[in-house]
């Protein structure tokens, strides 16, 4: 058998070998808390159940989807949009239904990215913006997110033979993994440079639904011209519980959607009818789940900011997002921290080099799990670290 050299160069996706690791030491029987995966625990609220259970009766829709998915949904996401964000999308040409952001960020490189092509990805990010750049042949040019630049790439640096190769520019806010957010002038600033070097933009803002303290992240498609030059992934999953459930979209460049379609009608047979009439439900239905969601994020958020600070690990409270960014204490790699917590107590936090070169000294902390798990998993920190005196390397 001769596999692909693609298969040499693919790792396996972070999160598998973590929770291959989680289970095992379950399976042995021993308690382990996770804060390593951004996957809500909260349930999908009841209504947008009731309304896929109800589907799933009509035999309409046990038969295949079409790529485009249902008109109706089409027009709620466009609805959805004007009325979160007062952005204006043409259901039939700027908007395509996904099976979760993810896949679309993954089909999207296919699009862009010839052999040799350089996508600009940032560093640390989501792991799929620079796989599907390799699978697609191509190549990421990492763009460092440091906390100096508040977790925003200084797109001045990019070396002019690097740009005469790219096509494609990632960016990604509120941030996965660092808690960042984007304001106006930065999408502005990141349109222009795009004009100027005939790139396309690909946004991913799957969490700009959970947020705090009153904040309202953007949607990239809130910038003038955005539509222009770009498209939006965005995602049912954080806003609604839906992780399991995998329905997403793309919205904005109509040029860009079509190019996708194409990819999809060829790839994959669409979103099970029943779930995107549970989207249809959820983005039109009542939203008082995102508050209730976000004061309970909230709450999380400053217990564990709050633990984290006694402990001693070094974290700014971010303003939107599931996560906690945290350096680790001096001396450690992200990987042998989280390796330790995992062995000595039986705690799982994301190490930060997961995200890329950049992610080096940080953990991630998830919010995806209820306080008393926040509280079990922090204070086998807090313990871990007294017995030591203070955190410190065994090798
Ligand atoms: C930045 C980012 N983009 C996309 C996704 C994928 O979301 P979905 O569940 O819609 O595939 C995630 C999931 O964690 C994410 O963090």
């Amino acid at each position: 058998m001769k596999m692909a050299k693609r298969i040499e160069n693919l790792s396996p996706y972070p999160f598998v070998e973590i929770i291959r690791k989680i289970a095992e030491k379950r399976a042995r029987g021993e308690d382990v808390v996770s804060f390593a995966v951004g996957d809500p625990d909260m349930p999908t609220p009841p209504h947008i159940i009731e309304k896929l259970c109800q589907a799933a009766h009509d035999p309409a829709n046990h038969r295949y989807p079409e790529t485009a998915g249902l008109p109706g949904l089409r027009q709620a996401i466009a609805g959805w949009y004007q009325k979160r964000f007062g952005v204006s999308l043409d259901a039939d040409k700027e908007v395509l239904p996904l099976i979760g952001a993810k896949e679309g960020v993954a089909h999207i490189a296919l699009c862009f990215i010839d052999p040799g092509d350089i996508a600009l990805v940032p560093d640390p990010a989501y792991p799929v913006y620079s796989v599907s750049t390799m699978l697609a042949g191509g190549n990421s040019y990492y763009m460092p997110l440091t906390e100096e630049n508040n977790f925003l790439p200084d797109l001045d640096i990019i070396p002019e033979n690097v740009l005469k190769g790219a096509k494609l520019l990632w960016i990604n806010y509120p941030n996965n993994p660092t808690g960042a957010i984007a304001d106006l002038d930065f999408f502005n600033r990141v349109i222009k440079f795009a004009q100027q070097h005939d790139l396309a933009i690909c946004h991913d803002g799957p969490y700009t639904e959970v947020a705090f303290d009153g904040c309202q992240p953007l949607s990239f498609m809130q910038a003038n011209g955005a539509k222009e030059i770009g498209v939006e992934f965005h995602s049912l999953s954080k806003s609604y519980n839906m992780t399991g459930w995998r329905i997403g979209m793309v919205v904005g460049n109509a040029e860009m959607i079509d190019a996708l379609k194409r990819i999809k009608s060829n790839l994959d047979s669409g979103i099970p009818q029943a779930i995107q009439h549970a989207a249809i439900e959820a983005l039109t239905g009542p939203q008082d789940c995102i508050k209730e969601h976000n004061t309970i994020y909230q709450r999380r958020r400053d217990l564990v900011i709050d633990m984290l600070g006694s402990i001693g690990l070094e974290a700014k409270p971010p303003k939107a997002g599931l996560y906690i960014w945290a350096k680790v204490p001096a001396g450690y790699t992200s990987a042998d921290f989280a390796s330790d917590l995992l062995e000595q107590v039986g705690v799982v936090v994301t190490p930060g080099i997961s995200f890329g070169k950049g992610g080096e000294g940080y953990v991630r902390f998830s919010l995806t799990l209820p306080d008393a798990g926040l509280v079990k998993g922090l204070s086998r920190l807090a313990k871990w670290r007294d017995t030591k005196n203070k955190f410190r390397p065994k090798r």
